[in-house]
């Protein structure tokens, strides 16, 4: 369904008696002509931000994905439309955890659709799934705008329609104004797919629901939010590291879903590991068709011994693995034969991208690369440390006043990442998953653990000590610093000479 949002229409119809009254319309006194406001379509796909409560004082009970999006973004005129031309697709309207893949594929095309027009998109859902919404939007929609995911944890209304009995305390209206406040600014251009809620802006690939009820439930552990929003003014004080390829055309992820054609997506699931976890549900995965499996693992990354049965028979079978863990937090290095690190990402995060990756390739060391690169983007700025002038008046590409203390590293395969290349394992490196770091001490595998991506449990610390320069030594010095330098040396030593020729030389008058 697409509905164009009634002011939107009534504009339309009035400029155009207008013309043909021959008769330019003014806009009113002190206010922008709509043309000159961003244009923000809202993409709408149901949830708690749409949902009937049973009462005003009822935060918990209520139906989902009920009011019209129409509907609720008319209870913000005026005040909404002061700063965007708003309007609406009415995508679906249910909760967040019934779409589909096949669904999530559509959602791209509107997506991509809508913002072919508009200046930014918002898309709301329910938040239970919304940051895996978020995370296929990052990861598909081929376009720099602005896409922001929102949504509510409190119910919009418990009237008949989305403008009666507002719900106490509702968080959507304030949520989908700022959500579109976000998207007119512009701010996030390039960033990918963003996540506000409760005035605060987060990345997809970062972003978690951390609470089942709180109004603040959405977090980005370790990294922190890209920024907040107080009242009209938008603060933006981090980025994705994806930003820095904004001008570039590798800033677009290879998953085009043009690309695919009708060709269905493959199936991939997660398994879930704990204290003496069996390995029948991978068993039966694999027996369904699953092409890939994502393994939440304890600590970082291990997996029980049955599990890890299950998975060396179904790594024989096809099967790829991408080994994360289940803390929240935290990278899982390492892989191996069959098995991809998922560094840092959540699971249900790494198993969509590990269904774009058997989409789109048939070679597991692409995957890999993908996961090491897009999956994990992260700022190496080292490059620039041997091309822009550290100290002030320098001209760009002027040789700097002293090497960098690190040579350049090869550029990486995907701009604006410094992970390893696809399938440079560490020589030595063992089928995902030795024991995770620091549960036991090294070489003591607990019985029934299974490895998880390291070469022997020793160091299992996500690359302790591997990334490491090895500490001692100085660091490298430029010529010129070096020739100052001795230059000083000398002089010092031959001032310290004449000093004790004349100190010498008083005395002996002195003893006279
Ligand atoms: C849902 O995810 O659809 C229900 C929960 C919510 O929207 O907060």
């Amino acid at each position: 369904m697409n509905t164009t949002h009634p002011r939107a229409r009534a504009l339309t119809a009035l400029t155009s008696v207008a013309l043909a009254a021959g008769v330019l319309l003014a806009p009113a006194a002190g206010a922008a002509p709509e043309e000159d406001l961003p244009r923000v379509t809202v993409v709408a796909t149901g949830g708690t931000i749409a949902g009937k409560a049973q009462g005003r004082d009822t935060f918990t009970s209520y139906r989902a994905g009920t009011y019209p999006m129409a509907d609720m973004v008319a209870q913000l005129e005026p005040e909404i439309g002061a700063f965007a031309d708003v309007d609406v697709v009415q995508f679906g309207n249910s909760g967040s955890g019934g779409y589909t893949i096949e669904q999530y594929r559509e959602l791209t095309a509107t997506v991509e659709e809508a913002l072919e027009e508009s200046d930014a998109v918002v898309v709301t859902t329910g938040t239970d799934t919304m940051e895996e919404f978020a995370y296929w939007l990052d990861l598909t929609v081929q376009n720099r705008k602005p896409v922001i995911l929102t949504g509510a944890m409190r119910p919009w209304a418990a009237g008949e329609t989305a403008g009666e009995a507002g719900v106490i305390g509702a968080d959507g209206p304030a949520n989908l104004l700022q959500a579109v406040r976000l998207g007119a600014s512009q701010k996030t251009f390039c960033f990918g797919t963003v996540l506000m809620l409760n005035d605060e802006i987060h990345a997809a690939r970062d972003v978690t629901k951390g609470n089942t009820t709180r109004n603040d439930t959405f977090v980005t552990r370790q990294l922190g939010a890209l920024g907040w929003i107080d009242g009209a003014s938008v603060h933006v004080q981090r980025a994705p590291a994806r930003v820095l390829d904004c001008v570039d055309e590798d800033w677009f992820t290879p998953f085009d879903l043009d690309e695919l054609g009708s060709a269905a997506l493959p199936r991939t699931e997660v398994f879930y590991n704990y204290q003496q976890a069996g390995g029948e549900a991978i068993t039966a995965f694999t027996e369904a068709g699953v092409t890939g499996i994502v393994t939440a693992g304890t600590g970082a990354g291990g997996i029980s011994s049955a599990p890890g049965q299950a998975r060396r028979a179904a790594i024989a079978e096809g099967v790829w693995f991408v080994s994360t863990s289940r803390t929240g937090s935290g990278t899982v290095d390492g892989g191996g034969e069959g098995i991809i690190a998922g560094g840092d990402l959540l699971p249900q995060k790494a198993r969509l991208l590990l269904l774009l990756s058997r989409a789109f390739t048939e070679d597991i060391e692409q995957a890999r690369e993908w996961f090491a690169t897009l999956g994990t983007p992260s700022f190496d700025q080292s490059a620039l440390a041997g091309t822009v002038s550290p100290t002030p008046g320098g001209e760009p590409g002027e040789e700097p006043t002293t090497e960098p203390t690190t040579a350049p590293t090869t550029p990486p395969a995907t701009p604006g990442t410094g992970e390893e290349p696809a399938g440079e394992e560490p020589a030595g490196e063992v089928p995902a998953g030795e024991e995770p770091a620091g549960e036991v001490p090294a070489g003591e595998q607990p019985a029934g653990e299974e490895p998880d991506g390291s070469e022997d449990g020793t160091d299992t610390a996500a690359g302790v000590g591997g990334g490491g320069s090895g500490g001692g030594g100085l660091p490298a010095l430029g010529a010129p610093v070096q020739a100052a330098l001795t230059a000083a040396a000398l002089a010092v030593l031959a001032g310290g000479t004449l000093y004790a020729l004349h100190r010498r030389r008083t005395w002996a008058v002195a003893g006279e």
